[in-house]
């Protein structure tokens, strides 16, 4: 498998409608165990995405040669693109099971887990990278306790609604998955954090902070580790500005990194 830029593979053409949902998964008993496809078969029904394909599975999981076999796990919560729990290779293209609609897909529906990130089991992958990374960069805004702070400072409603994009990000890792520089062979810390240092640092409140979020994304691993290969920007499901947040960013750490060598 090589990097899921997702060119979108296959919309049907329209014509009547089929009568059985083809499915073919790339399973995996466990984080080491070695993988193998499954083909499974469930009666068509309008409306149905991946998601709610696999949890019909999950109530008769037997596959096309009628053996029943572990059923299927994956990860979801929301169901409606929110969490970024269910993100998943489909058809070749890493996106949402649960907003891959069937009627959209060609079939058999190919479902293969993230491979940039440590998987579980089946589809389920580790993400928690992406969550130590947030920790790294103080993805947060600190207050002092929750007693009355008073009136917050006042915000650019046009810088807010940049914010509002940046605070879109659902952690489902799609960014990554399609980065050549990510990946267990690197420390980039990719798109999906800088991202994150640029709407905190970016709050008035939160640039408190800001030096230390530059600070832990510069040096290996950190935002000069980009390659500029732009597959970030094109692929989150977000339409998150993830390559002017890379750029920004880019450009505050090399302020920092000056001020720092000069003792400013
Ligand atoms: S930046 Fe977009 S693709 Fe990356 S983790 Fe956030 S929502 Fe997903
Ligand atoms: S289940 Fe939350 S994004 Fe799909």
């Amino acid at each position: 498998m090589g990097a899921h830029t997702g060119s979108e593979h296959g919309k049907s053409n329209k014509g009547p409608a089929p009568q059985k949902i083809r499915l073919k998964v790339r399973r995996q008993d466990g984080p080491d165990s070695p993988p193998y496809w499954q083909e499974f078969s469930v009666p068509y029904q309008p409306g149905h995405n991946v998601l709610s394909v696999l949890m019909e599975l999950r109530k008769d999981p037997v596959d096309v040669t009628g053996k029943r076999v572990e059923p299927i796990v994956w990860e979801a919560s929301c169901l409606e693109q929110v969490c970024g729990a269910c993100s998943m290779i489909v058809n070749g293209k890493v996106r949402q099971g649960c907003t891959a609609l069937v009627d959209d897909l060609e079939q058999p529906i190919v479902l293969e887990p993230m491979d940039k990130f440590p998987i579980i089991r089946d589809l389920a992958v580790d993400r928690s990278r992406m969550f130590e990374n947030l920790k790294r960069i103080k993805g947060w805004i600190e207050i002092d306790g929750s007693h009355d702070l008073g009136p917050g400072p006042r915000q650019d409603p046009a810088e807010s609604l940049v914010r509002y994009s940046l605070s879109t990000c659902m952690t489902c890792g799609v960014c990554l998955q399609v980065c050549p520089q990510y990946g267990p062979q690197s420390k980039f810390v990719g798109a999906q954090v800088l991202s994150q240092v640029r709407l905190f640092n970016s709050h008035p409140t939160g640039s408190f902070d800001a030096n230390e979020r530059l600070d832990a994304v510069m040096g290996e691993g950190g935002v000069e580790d980009c390659g500029n290969s732009q597959n970030c920007v094109k692929a989150c499901p977000k339409n998150i500005p993830l390559t002017e947040s890379i750029a920004k960013i880019g450009r505050d750490a090399s302020v920092r990194g000056f001020k720092k060598f000069f003792g400013l």
